[in-house]
Order: structure tokens, then C-alpha cells, then sequence
């Protein structure tokens, strides 16, 4: 009966992406791909004013031009209570404006034409009459005496603070501060950058007005809870709304909030009953969906006289734009930004944050990080440098003083994490023996004899992914569990139906490793299934390096459950007892007579042809994973530069990440995903910059002023791995997709502020353009 099995290309394989064969050619199914019949076309107009009353909307010329079907105003949503929206969290934002607008880009009127180029033409046609107003583009203007107030339509409303949040013991760290021989103090600010997906955000929005039923394609990194919030916002049951992600060309966060776009199309085609297309352009994109960090951070360390850390004080302001629309599912309102005690043995630690409002676009989404944890772990990589250099010791010997060691571990943090494994003197052994790192400075310190700038920078960040555990984490009272549905046919080939959402990632390859691994059936014959609300399990969605932790989980469990009647099936076909069945690589073999053997694919035929007595007919299941803790990924990244210090420019010489994610379900895609962030790293830290002049204009609103980082910049990256498995996760694996945007950017700040520390530099602000390094090094010059 059964066949020798070849090698199943279970976990651990690099088994080439399935969606790149569809990617590479040109055959991907975007959003703009998508056409209906009848359907017509939106585009926006948005506030040139950063604030300001609005007094009136002349639309009749925009109107009267052929193929404008209708304009959508304020006003017009606020007669079907659309107006204004929840945000996820728990704020209000305007849908289109009726008041005031509050950022420049503000969606102020929507055109519905039957032409894109003719609904972007009418924009110009409609007349706006604006009263400008004071406008406050930081923190420190918001809390200033006689700001403008940004929110008075909220009631007791009364100044621009939105939330005073506080973690970790204050009092055992003020003493720890008393008692401490050395505090070495950090300033600093995370700008606001932007994830800048490849593919801008869209929807088409398909409301049957025979039916009822609105199916709404869009560019979601979570369809299945925005059906849920669109189903809260709008009041239609849930089963009548269908949400679609296909293909989506990057999310990095992005494509996690609703974005008013998506609800003036649905509002739109309900209202004239016909498909509505919007997709945005770049600027659009950059200037109104949701940012990024914009953290002011202030860091203090306790030391002993011997470098042993004792406590750990941050405080910090959050520019939160507009409305405060921070895109992620914590009761605390800083996101994650608690682990900021990172890979050290921290005794004591406090955190406080101040939220505020501002005239500039919401969001705060995680852009590739677990919720504020990017800022958080900048914060504490900078510190420990500064900190070290301050009290005489190289930074990698300062580091192992303090690192929580192995044998730690589950290691509970001064601010309430529980650390589930990690090795982190053993992953900055690798990367300091892969870069040479004595010799390096070694190096370095003839260089510098010659008048040379070399700077070696070390980031030995702690990651927390994987939300989340239903205690702590919800979107909306709607707890993280992530399902994955489980089938597999007469023949042996199988669907996996996940309630996770690829932008890249690749999950239609590993997760059909995951099954591979379990059931033994080859990966390239598991279809995976992801992205349509109405035809896969529930799930809150794939951000912040979720989908592995959770989804990843939920495949390994349903895959055991199959598998556990599938033994009952082999046992059935043998004619042995099930506590007789072995299994291995999808064969199961009676013990002590291998040769006695069904393969997965003789129980799945078996599972519909040839099942015992009493036993229901089939092979699939579902399960619903509720993890028990966060995972905690962890490496050390190594950068090497070179600074000219007579122009500022400085230049990667080299790149070494060693990265520990637990187990790999597939190395070269979590390789990708490495390459990936180490270069969105690269970017936040040497060239993209949103900021915004002092009547809010937004400067960084387009490619030529934001700059991304191309091949031609892009460092060459060297990698290394260590394994640590989570104990927690059935295959051990933890998230890995943020890791190096999270863990490089202090890494390639810190060899730039070592190459600068002997000029007496001790900080420069992200982006390290050329200009900001030369004027620190004027400015340390000139004492
Ligand atoms: O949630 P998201 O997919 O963005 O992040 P992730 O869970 O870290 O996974 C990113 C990609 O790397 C997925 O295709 C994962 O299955 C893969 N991965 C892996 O092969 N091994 C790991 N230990 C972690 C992720």
C-alpha cells in the first residue's frame, strides 16, 4: 500500500515562494486590477490648510462638469451620521470635514465620476472657503499656554493633551536613582516617518442595493475586523458585508486603520448603487494615512561604579497628529513601548508618556514594529552606548555586564514582561566574531592616528511580537485569537484557510511548510487561503510580526488535530491498535514492522472511502489560537561607516545582523525579510524625514523630498543566525518580519555618533543626513 516517501519540504526548508510565480509575471491581483461593471470613480479633495474654519462649499461647477455623478460633502455624510468615525483607539476622526480641518490633507469633498482622470479634474472645480487658524506642529507647542486647541468639538475638551500613561514602579526608581554612583541621560527624537507601501491605499466598494450585500475590495491588512468595525461604524449586519484583500503590494502597518477613503466609497456606492473605485496617489498617501513614531524621548540610567545598570527612567511626548488614531489592539496607550529595558537585567525601571494632538495627520500605526516598540529599543541602544562611553567601557564588554543572561529565562521585566527564551550574549558573540570587532578597533584607532573617521555601531535589541495574549490585547474588545481551517481531500492535497493577510511576506509558501512538517504532505500541494472575510477563519490580522506567533500557531494545532484522526484512520487500515501507529514525514508505520505502513494520502482517501464504524466522515478541522505570551525574537546588529568630517557625508562599509527568531519555518524568506528591514532601517536613518514647516505644511510629501533608499544607496548585508526556540510556540518559531527595522536603526546611528564620540558629538536626530552631521560636528568644534 505505501510508497517510499521523498524528503517532505517541511520547516527548515527553503522552499521557493509559490506567489512570486504569479508576481514575477506580472499576474498579481491589485486592487486597481480589479473592474466591475458600472462602476465609477472617486478621488479627493483635500485641506491645503493645516487648520482652519470651514465656511462653505460652492460645488456647483464641479458638479455641472460632464461625467461628475455627485460630490460628497461633510455635510452630506453627516445626514447619514457618517461624518465622523471611531478610531481604533477609541478617539473620533473626521470622515470629511464639517468643522475645521485639523491637518493639511484633510479629506474635505469626494467627487464620484465615470472617469478617474474627470473625478481628479473636478476637484479643482469645487470652491472651498476657508479662515485659516493658528496651527501647532509639535508637542511642545500644543502644551504651550494659549495654543490653539485642536479638538473643541469634543467635549471637555480643553488643551491639545490627550493621555498622561505611566508602567513600571516610579518610587523603587527614584530611590534607585538616589543610590546610584553614575546617571548618564539621553535626549532624543524618533521623527515621523512613513511606511510608503509600494502600492498606495485603495478599495472598490460594491453595494448591491437589490441585495443589500457591500463587498468591499480593499487594500486591508485585517479584512475580517474591519468587516467587524464597518459593521459597528455603519449599522449593517456583519454577514451582509463582505471584505476582500487580493494581492497587496506592502502594508508595513499602512493598511491596518480604516482610512476615511474606504468610507466615503462604501457610503458613496450605497448611495448611488453603483461600484465605487478610490485609490490613492503618492502624495495622498504620504500626507494623510497614517505615520509612523514622531516620539520626543527623554532616557536616564542608574549605574554602579562598575558599569552595573541599577534603573532606567523614560519619559516621553507623542505627537499623535489630529486625532488619536494609534493602530493597535494594548490597553496601554503606548503600545509596547514598556519593553524599553530591552536585552538588560534591569532592576528597576519607570516609563511615563504624554500624548498630544496636533495639526498634522493621525495615525501611529507600527510601522513594522510591534506597536511603539521601534522607539522603545532605539531609545535603549542609544543609551547604553552613550552610557558606556561615558563611563570608560567598550560597549559590547558593557553590554555583557548587563545582558539578562541564558539562564534567566522566562525572565520577568521591570515593567511586566515575561521574556520567553533568548541567548543575547550568544547572538552578539557571532556578530562581534563575523565583524572582527577587535580587530576593528583596532583598526579604528589607527585610523583615527591619520585623521580617518571609522565608527562601529552595536544594537543588541529584544523584540516583543506576536499579539496577543486575551488578557492584555483587543482591537475594540475583539481579542487576538487567529484561526486557521484545515482541509484535506480524498486524494491528499489540502486547503489552508488562514485568518491572516500577506503583503509580501510569503505566507502562502510557509504556511503550507507548517502543514508539510505536520501531516507530511508536500508543500506544493497545500493551497493557502487568505484575505476574503466570508471564506476564511476569524482573525484580527497580520502587523507587527503577528502572523507566525499566531496564525503560525493556529496551523501547527489544526494540522495535530488532523492528524490525530488521521492515526485513527492509519490504525483502521493496518488493523492495529492506534497506540500501535507511528508516525514520520507522513507515514504511519506500525511499530517494531516499518514495512507495515499507509502514507497521509492512503488515510485521506480512506477518510471519505474507508472510515470505521462511528467515525464522522472526513479530514479537516479548525482551531482558534489564543497564544500564552508574546514571543521575543532578539539579535545583534553590527554597522561599520566611515564619516568625512570635513563634509558630513558617511558611508556603510559593512552591515552584520545576527538574528534569532527561534526555529525558521523557511530561512531564505525570513533572509528576505531581514535584507528587507535592514534596509528600511537604513532609510529612517540616514534620509527620510516628514516634517512640517511652521504653517503645517507637510514637507516629505512626495519621493523627491522623502527618500527612500534604492539599490544604489542600500548597504551590502551579511547575516548569521542563532536559535533559541520559544518554549511557548508549538514549533518554537517567533515573528521575525520587523526585526531588523526594529533593532538596526540605532545600530547605524551608533557607529556614526562612535566615529564622531572623540569630536565630543554625543547625539545627532534621525535622519543623519549629511548636512545634520556636519553641523554637529561644527557645533561640537566650537565647544
Ligand atoms: O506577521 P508577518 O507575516 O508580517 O511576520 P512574521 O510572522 O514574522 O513572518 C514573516 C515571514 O517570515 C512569514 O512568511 C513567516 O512565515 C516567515 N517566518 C519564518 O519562516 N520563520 C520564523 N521563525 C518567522 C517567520
Amino acid at each position: 500500500m505505501a510508497a517510499e516517501t521523498e524528503e517532505i519540504r517541511g520547516i527548515g526548508h527553503s522552499v521557493r515562494r509559490v506567489e512570486d510565480d504569479r508576481f514575477i509575471r506580472g499576474a498579481g491581483n491589485y486592487i486597481d486590477d480589479i473592474h466591475l461593471p458600472g462602476m465609477l470613480y472617486m478621488a479627493i479633495l483635500r485641506s491645503p490648510y493645516a487648520h482652519a474654519k470651514l465656511n462653505g462649499i460652492d460645488a456647483s461647477a464641479a458638479q455641472a462638469l460632464e461625467g461628475v455623478i455627485a460630490v460628497v460633502t461633510g455635510e452630506l455624510m453627516a445626514q447619514h451620521n457618517l461624518a465622523w468615525m471611531p478610531t481604533l483607539s477609541g478617539d473620533t476622526e473626521a470622515v470629511l470635514v464639517t468643522d475645521k480641518v485639523r491637518f493639511q490633507g484633510q479629506e474635505v469633498a469626494a467627487v464620484i465620476a465615470t472617469d478617474p482622470y474627470i473625478a481628479k479634474d473636478a476637484l479643482e472645480l469645487i470652491d472651498v472657503d476657508y479662515e485659516p487658524l493658528g496651527v501647532v506642529v509639535s508637542p511642545d507647542q500644543a502644551k504651550a499656554a494659549g495654543a490653539p486647541l485642536i479638538r473643541d468639538e469634543k467635549e471637555g475638551q480643553t488643551d491639545n493633551h490627550i493621555y498622561h500613561w505611566e508602567s513600571g514602579d516610579k518610587e523603587s526608581t527614584d530611590t534607585a536613582f538616589a543610590q546610584a554612583d553614575r546617571v548618564v541621560s539621553l535626549d532624543t527624537f524618533y521623527p515621523r516617518s512613513h511606511p510608503s507601501p509600494l502600492e498606495t491605499c485603495g478599495c472598490v466598494a460594491d453595494v448591491n442595493p437589490a441585495t443589500g450585500q457591500a463587498t468591499i475590495y480593499m487594500t486591508s491588512q485585517a479584512p475580517q475586523l474591519i468587516r467587524t468595525v464597518f459593521a459597528l461604524v455603519a449599522g449593517l449586519p456583519e454577514e451582509k458585508i463582505r471584505i476582500v484583500s487580493p494581492d497587496i503590494g506592502g502594508g508595513f502597518g499602512n493598511k491596518v486603520p480604516v482610512y476615511p477613503g474606504y468610507v466615503i466609497a462604501t457610503a458613496a456606492s450605497l448611495l448611488l448603487g453603483h461600484p465605487v473605485k478610490w485609490i490613492e496617489d503618492r502624495t495622498e498617501n504620504l500626507i494623510s494615512t497614517g505615520f509612523a513614531r514622531d516620539y520626543h524621548m527623554h532616557g536616564e540610567m542608574a549605574l554602579k561604579a562598575d558599569g552595573t545598570m541599577t534603573g532606567l527612567r523614560v519619559s516621553l511626548d507623542a505627537d499623535e497628529g489630529a486625532f488619536f488614531a494609534d493602530a493597535q489592539p494594548s490597553k496601554f496607550k503606548v503600545g509596547l513601548f514598556h519593553i524599553v529595558s530591552g536585552s538588560y537585567d534591569m532592576p528597576t525601571a519607570h516609563v511615563s508618556a504624554d500624548g498630544y494632538y496636533t495639526n498634522k495627520a493621525p495615525g501611529g500605526v507600527a510601522y513594522r514594529c510591534s506597536f511603539r516598540v521601534t522607539e522603545a529599543s532605539y531609545m535603549i541602544e542609544r543609551l547604553v552606548q552613550n552610557a558606556a562611553y561615558e563611563i570608560g567601557i567598550d560597549p559590547a564588554e558593557f553590554r555583557t555586564k548587563n545582558f539578562i543572561e541564558r539562564d534567566q529565562f522566562p525572565y520577568k521585566s521591570a515593567t511586566g514582561f515575561e521574556y520567553d527564551s533568548g541567548d543575547y550574549q550568544g547572538a552578539m558573540d557571532l556578530a562581534l566574531e563575523k565583524v572582527g570587532y577587535d580587530q576593528l578597533r583596532k583598526e579604528q584607532a589607527e585610523a583615527r592616528k591619520e585623521g580617518h573617521l571609522i565608527g562601529i555601531g552595536l544594537a543588541s535589541f529584544t523584540e516583543v511580537v506576536g499579539a496577543g495574549p486575551h488578557k492584555d490585547y483587543d482591537i475594540l474588545g475583539i481579542k487576538m485569537n487567529d484561526g486557521a481551517e484545515l482541509r484535506v481531500h480524498p486524494t491528499g492535497k489540502a486547503i489552508l484557510k488562514i485568518s491572516s493577510q500577506t503583503q509580501g511576506q510569503g505566507h502562502e509558501t510557509t504556511f503550507a511548510q507548517i502543514v508539510a512538517e505536520e501531516l507530511g504532505i508536500q508543500p506544493e500541494d497545500i493551497k493557502v487561503m487568505h484575505g476574503d472575510s466570508d471564506d476564511t477563519p476569524y482573525g484580527l490580522g497580520t502587523y507587527a510580526s503577528r502572523s507566525t506567533p499566531t496564525v503560525g500557531a493556529a496551523t501547527a494545532m489544526v494540522s495535530r488535530k488532523l492528524r490525530d484522526k488521521a492515526r485513527k484512520l492509519a490504525a483502521h487500515l493496518l488493523e492495529v491498535s492506534e497506540d500501535d501507529v507511528e508516525f514520520e514525514a507522513g507515514r504511519f508505520t506500525v511499530k517494531g514492522a516499518p514495512d507495515k505502513a499507509v502514507t497521509i494520502q492512503d488515510v485521506a482517501f480512506a477518510a471519505y472511502t474507508n472510515f470505521p464504524d462511528g467515525m464522522e466522515a472526513g479530514l479537516e478541522g479548525v482551531t482558534y489560537y489564543d497564544p500564552p505570551n508574546l514571543t521575543f525574537p532578539f539579535g545583534t546588529y553590527a554597522v561599520v561607516v566611515e564619516v568625512d568630517a570635513d563634509t558630513g557625508v558617511w558611508k556603510v562599509d559593512r552591515v552584520v545582523a545576527v538574528d534569532d527568531c527561534g526555529v525558521r519555518i523557511n530561512p531564505m524568506i525570513v533572509a528576505g525579510q531581514i535584507h528587507g528591514g535592514l534596509c528600511e532601517g537604513f532609510g529612517i536613518a540616514a534620509m527620510e524625514q516628514i516634517t512640517f514647516d511652521e504653517e503645517g505644511n507637510c514637507i516629505g510629501a512626495n519621493f523627491l523630498d522623502y527618500l527612500l533608499p534604492t539599490a544604489w544607496e542600500t548597504p551590502r548585508f551579511e547575516l548569521g543566525e542563532t536559535v533559541t526556540p520559544s518554549p511557548h510556540h508549538p514549533i518554537g518559531a517567533k515573528g521575525v518580519g520587523e526585526s531588523a527595522t526594529v533593532g538596526s536603526p540605532a545600530a547605524y546611528v551608533n557607529a556614526v555618533i562612535d566615529a564622531l564620540w572623540p569630536l565630543g558629538v554625543r547625539n545627532i536626530d534621525m535622519p543623519l543626513t549629511s548636512g545634520k552631521v556636519w553641523e554637529a560636528i561644527q557645533a561640537a568644534k566650537a565647544g
